[in-house]
C-alpha cells in the first residue's frame, strides 16, 4: 500500500534548510513501490521529483507535482575473487553509511569519500568526488526503473558516461531513471590517494607513519579536513560546493596568470587547466558576504549558505551575482553544480 501525503513542507528534505512545498510526497522502500505508483492513472501527468537526501537541490519555488524521496536500503556483498570485493548498496543507503561499513572491512576504494552527504542513488549523478577520487573509480554498475514506462534496466560504467562532476542522468537522461541500487568495485589490496590537498599533513599531524597507513586512517583524516572548512548542514543550510571549478584554455590561463600571479591551477592533460572557483570568488571580494540569510561562506567561498530564512529564489539571486562579478574581473564563466529545480 503506497502512502501519498499532501502538501508537504520540504525543509527537513533539503539541507539549504528552504522552505518550499510539495503538493505530494512519496517514500519509495522498495523497487516495487515504484512499479505500482507508476501505473496510478491520477499521477500519470504529474510532474516528478526525486529526491535522495536532498543535498545537491536548491528549491526555488514550491513543488507543484510528486517528489519521490528514494529510502531503499540494504547493503550486500554479492561476489568476490582474488583482487575485489562487489558490493551492492540500496539507493537510499546513506552515502557515509556506505563508505563506513567499506573502511571497516577493510574493502578499499571510497575512504577518500568520507562524509559526503546524501544517499548512494544520488552518487552517480554527479560522479561525487573529493580528495583525488571520484566515484567512476569504484563503480561497477546500477539498476535504475524508467520513470514513464517502468522499465528496469542495468547501466554499465560506459553506459553511465561519466565526467567531472558529470554523467548521463544530469543531461540527456535527466528525470528519465530512477536510481534503485549501484554496485561497487573495491579493493582486496588498498591504493592509497594521500597527495591531494591537506591529507598528507593531516596523517602526520595525527601521528601516522608511512608504513603503518591504512583505510581507516585515510578515512579520519578526509573527515578531520572536511568538518574543519565545510559547514554542517545541521548548523548552517548549504549544499556544499555551489558551482563547479571552471576548466579554462591553457591560452587563457596563461594570459590571467600574468595579471594575476597567484591563480592556482591544475593542468588536465588536454590543453586545458582547471581552475578554483572558490579562488576566483574569494578575489572578486565575496568571501564572508551576507545579505539577509543568503551568504557565502566565511571559510570556503564555493559554498552558499543560508543562516535561517533565505528563500531558493535569494540564494539564486546571490548565485547570479557572484557569477557575474567573476566574470566581469577575470572573463570566466562559472557554472552551477547544484540541481536549482
Ligand atoms: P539530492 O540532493 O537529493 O539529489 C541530487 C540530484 O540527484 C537531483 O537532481 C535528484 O533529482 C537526483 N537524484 C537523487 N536521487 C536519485 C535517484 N535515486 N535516482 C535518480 N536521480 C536521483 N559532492 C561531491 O561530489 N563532493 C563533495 O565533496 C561534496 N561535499 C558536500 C558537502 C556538503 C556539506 C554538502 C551539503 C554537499 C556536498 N556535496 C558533495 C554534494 C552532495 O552531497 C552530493 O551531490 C550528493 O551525491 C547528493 O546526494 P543526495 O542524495 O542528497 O541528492
Ligand atoms: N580557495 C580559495 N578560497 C576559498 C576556497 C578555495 O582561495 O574560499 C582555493 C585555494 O587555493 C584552495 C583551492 O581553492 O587550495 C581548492 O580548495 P578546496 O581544496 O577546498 O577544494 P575546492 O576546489 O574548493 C573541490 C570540490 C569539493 C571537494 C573538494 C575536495 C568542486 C566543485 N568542489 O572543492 O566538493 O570536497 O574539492 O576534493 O569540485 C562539492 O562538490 O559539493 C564539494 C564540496
Amino acid at each position: 500500500m503506497l502512502n501519498i501525503q499532501s502538501r508537504v513542507s520540504l525543509k527537513p528534505y533539503n539541507t539549504f534548510g528552504i522552505d518550499a512545498d510539495a503538493r505530494y510526497l512519496i517514500e519509495i522502500n522498495q523497487v516495487n513501490d515504484i512499479n505500482t505508483l507508476l501505473q496510478l492513472t491520477d499521477f500519470m501527468g504529474v510532474p516528478k521529483l526525486i529526491l535522495g537526501g536532498g543535498s545537491n537541490v536548491l528549491l526555488c519555488h514550491d513543488f507543484n507535482g510528486l517528489v519521490i524521496k528514494m529510502n531503499i536500503q540494504g547493503i550486500e556483498v554479492i561476489r568476490e575473487n582474488d583482487d575485489y570485493i562487489y558490493v551492492m548498496a540500496g539507493a537510499g543507503v546513506k552515502w557515509d553509511e556506505l563508505v563506513q561499513f567499506c573502511v571497516q572491512h577493510g574493502y578499499a576504494g571510497m575512504e577518500n569519500l568520507t562524509l559526503i552527504p546524501g544517499t548512494v542513488g544520488a552518487a552517480p549523478m554527479q560522479n561525487i568526488g573529493a580528495y583525488g577520487v571520484e566515484l567512476e573509480q569504484i563503480f561497477d554498475s546500477l539498476t535504475a526503473v524508467h520513470t514513464m514506462t517502468g522499465e528496469r534496466r542495468t547501466f554499465s560504467h560506459a553506459d553511465c558516461q561519466f565526467g567531472y562532476r558529470d554523467s548521463i542522468f544530469k543531461r540527456e537522461l535527466k528525470d528519465h531513471y530512477i536510481i534503485t541500487s549501484v554496485t561497487f568495485r573495491l579493493n582486496k589490496h588498498p591504493i592509497f590517494h594521500t597527495r591531494y590537498g591537506a591529507i598528507q599533513e593531516t596523517l602526520t599531524d595525527m601521528g601516522v607513519p608511512h608504513d603503518e597507513l591504512t583505510i581507516k586512517a585515510i578515512s579520519e583524516a578526509v573527515s578531520r579536513i572536511r568538518r574543519s572548512k565545510l559547514p554542517d548542514p545541521a548548523q548552517i543550510g548549504n549544499a556544499g560546493s555551489f558551482f563547479k571549478n571552471p576548466e579554462i584554455s591553457k591560452a587563457q590561463f596563461d594570459s590571467l596568470k600574468e595579471q594575476f600571479d597567484e591563480l592556482p591551477g591544475y593542468p588536465m592533460g588536454n590543453e586545458h587547466v582547471k581552475i578554483p572557483a572558490g579562488w576566483l570568488i574569494e578575489q572578486a571580494g565575496w568571501k564572508g558576504y551576507r545579505s539577509g540569510d543568503a551568504g557565502v561562506h566565511t571559510k570556503q567561498a564555493l559554498v552558499l549558505v543560508n543562516y535561517g530564512s533565505a528563500t531558493g529564489q535569494d540564494l539564486l539571486n546571490l548565485a547570479k551575482q557572484v557569477q557575474d562579478s567573476v566574470h566581469q574581473k577575470f572573463g570566466v564563466t562559472i557554472t552551477p553544480e547544484v540541481n536549482v529545480v
